[in-house]
């Protein structure tokens, strides 16, 4: 199916949640360069590339018009038993109008709604942070000198309840 996932409100009407094409990654390694923090951390285009191509990890695109204006990378057993949420990017002329929300909703409800959600993020970036923690994403640790000396990477979480439960519900 490559219709998965529709948001029909606001100014990001339209918006198409779906898997992505391996012909695709070079475009999403552009946009995934060109953001911080990755141009903060120094990712080159190939560099990006390699890590959207991970085999193990699915990567989903939201795209309208035809464009591709957004990606997650979501690794659906990552460490603790749970779905990890490796990357995420909206193309910044079309920030701050609900598509990074619309990917995080269909990653954490439509696709994965009985799992505990986790992400890193940087302390470099409070505004992704924020966004995360309206989203119901609480704190639960501190990787000091993660990335770089000096440079925390805070792990964060989407609580379903504890795992036995979720193990239970989805044998
Ligand atoms: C973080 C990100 C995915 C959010 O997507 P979005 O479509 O802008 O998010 P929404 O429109 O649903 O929500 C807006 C909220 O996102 C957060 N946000 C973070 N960075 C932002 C940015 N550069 N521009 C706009 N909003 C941003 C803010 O909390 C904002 O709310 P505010 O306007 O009250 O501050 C997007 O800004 C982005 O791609 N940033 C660059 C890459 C990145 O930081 N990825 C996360 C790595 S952990």
């Amino acid at each position: 199916m490559t219709i998965v996932g529709r948001q029909d409100e606001g100014e990001e009407r339209d918006l198409v949640i779906r898997e992505a094409r391996s012909e695709e990654i070079p475009g999403v390694a552009r946009l995934m360069c060109g953001a911080h923090p990755w141009t903060y951390f120094g990712y080159g285009e190939a560099e990006c590339a390699a890590r959207l191509r991970n085999p193990r990890l699915t990567l989903y695109v939201a795209e309208q018009d035809g464009t591709v204006v957004a990606f997650a990378q979501i690794n659906p057993q990552g460490s603790f038993g749970g779905v990890w949420i490796e990357l995420i990017c909206v193309d910044e002329a079309r920030r701050g109008r609900g598509v990074g929300t619309a990917l995080i909703g269909y990653v954490t409800e439509t696709r994965y709604p009985h799992a505990n959600i986790y992400l890193t993020v940087s302390a470099v970036n409070p505004r992704a942070q924020a966004l995360y923690e309206r989203l119901g994403f609480v704190q639960v640790g501190e990787i000091t000198d993660y990335n770089f000396a000096g440079v925390s990477e805070y792990l964060m979480r989407l609580s379903r309840g504890p795992r036995r439960e979720q193990y239970r519900t989805h044998l």
